[in-house]
């Protein structure tokens, strides 16, 4: 506990969703007195920002006292129309683990977690490596092709909705939904977009819903399957309803997060020419290079929590209820852990402690599987294009707090 509580600092112009924002928010970040202000209010928002490492690893670390109820609610009030849409179509405020709390986070964890144990996990390597070359094998390299679109899209698409046993023609539909759940839960969509997006998450539910059904009467090699045979053995600790629930949190978590991460790791390793070269002198830094990049330019730059009851935090003084926004990408720019914390050093020694995936019960169970692919993108991407660059570009990024990276790359072979 902080020994020295004040009221809380505001800064009405930090708008996470605003256009200087989108385009660079490392410029915002060295522009806030985030010394003196470690933790503070956003109005635009209403959320408390936190931005220090240690205050963020507290919060990840007592889900009693900061609940996970509003990781996935929408960020900005919504009118009652929308409200009522996502009700009447099954879709209720906290549809999955990572926005519930114990107990009914665990039931629901643990048989999804045990299909990405590091063992599990090497075993993708081959198919990751596959479909890594059968995509590259399709681009044009002489002429300038999107990254993105080519491979940090596509990838691990393939390899999550082809492991949990979506049919592959369904797959730019799923794709789709998940833009719609993007934008609704961590965007500010207008009531109209909202309703449309709305409405799409209930065919999204539906989908999954039907898809659970009909596993149940046609297995096959897939992690749907394999959660239904949990459900064979015990349905009263696995029902139709929570393998539906699982399957939602993989459709997502399991291809936003990592294609960002792709695009991200392009990005930064091709911004400054001599770090691509490093890379493809020495492929047995790669995997280093990706860790930093998870610090230095996190795919999942904002995850968030809501108090459970009065807490002091930063120094500040939190009512119960106060929503606040962990700003990760900041805490792995703390030096008080990573020192020189703005210079990008693939060797650098603690990379691994960034906080990107999380910490404690909901510590993300994919980090693992979004490394992997991330390391194998690179490792064929620096062996076929050594001498890869980027273009001169404007980059796009989605507009939501949660999930970012390039979503088009131009580069050139
Ligand atoms: C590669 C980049 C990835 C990043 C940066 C990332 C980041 C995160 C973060 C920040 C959380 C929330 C942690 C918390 O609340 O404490 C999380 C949870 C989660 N992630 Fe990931 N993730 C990535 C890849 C994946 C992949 C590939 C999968 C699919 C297997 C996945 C599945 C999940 C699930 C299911 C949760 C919820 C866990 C729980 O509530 O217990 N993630 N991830």
């Amino acid at each position: 506990m902080d020994s020295v509580a004040t009221t809380c600092p505001v800064h009405p112009e930090f708008d996470p969703l605003g256009e200087a924002f989108l385009r660079d928010p490392y410029r915002v970040m060295a522009q806030l007195p985030l010394g003196e202000t470690p933790v503070f209010y956003a109005p635009s928002l209403d959320y408390y920002v936190v931005t220090r490492y240690a205050d963020v690893e507290r919060v990840f670390l007592d889900p009693e006292a900061f609940s996970a109820a509003n990781a996935q609610l929408p960020l900005v009030p919504l009118s009652p129309e929308v409200g009522r849409t996502l009700l009447d179509g099954g879709h209720k405020p906290q549809p999955s683990m990572v926005s519930l709390d114990p107990p009914a986070h665990g039931r629901l964890r643990k048989p999804a977690a045990r299909a990405f144990t590091p063992r599990r996990v090497d075993e993708m390597a081959p198919r990751i490596r596959a479909t890594a070359a059968e995509l590259l094998d399709a681009v044009d390299a002489s002429r300038p092709f999107d990254l993105i679109a080519a491979l940090a899209f596509p990838l691990p698409m393939r390899i999550m909705f082809g492991f949990m046993g979506v049919p592959e023609e369904d797959w730019p539909q799923l794709k789709e939904w998940c833009g719609s759940r993007a934008s609704l839960a961590w965007g500010r969509p207008t009531d109209a977009e909202a309703l449309h997006h709305a409405q799409q998450m209930v065919l999204y539910r539906r989908y999954l819903r039907e898809l659970v059904a009909a596993k149940a009467g046609d297995r096959g090699a897939d992690f749907c399957s394999a959660l239904l045979e949990i459900h064979d053995e015990d349905p009263e600790a696995l029902s139709h309803e929570d393998v539906a629930s699982i399957l939602f949190s993989l459709s997502f978590a399991g291809h936003e997060t990592t294609n960002n991460l792709i695009g991200n790791c392009v990005r930064r390793l091709l911004e400054v020419p001599d770090r691509w070269a490093r890379l493809v002198a020495d492929p047995a830094l790669i995997a280093h290079a990706v860790d930093e990049i998870l610090r230095f330019d996190p795919s999942v730059p904002v995850w968030r929590r809501v108090t459970t009851r009065p807490v002091t935090l930063g120094g500040v003084d939190l009512p119960a209820g106060a929503k606040l926004f962990l700003w990760l990408a900041a805490a792995g720019r703390d030096a008080a852990v990573f020192p020189e914390p703005d210079a990008f050093d693939p060797e650098r020694a603690n990379a691994r402690r960034t906080l990107a995936f999380g910490r404690g019960i909901h510590f993300c169970i994919g980090s693992a599987l979004g490394r992997l692919e991330a390391s194998l993108a690179l490792e064929e991407l620096t062996r076929r294009f050594p001498a890869l660059r980027l273009l001169d570009q404007e980059i796009p990024f989605h507009p939501n707090i949660s999930f970012r990276g390039p979503q088009a790359l131009w580069v050139a072979a």
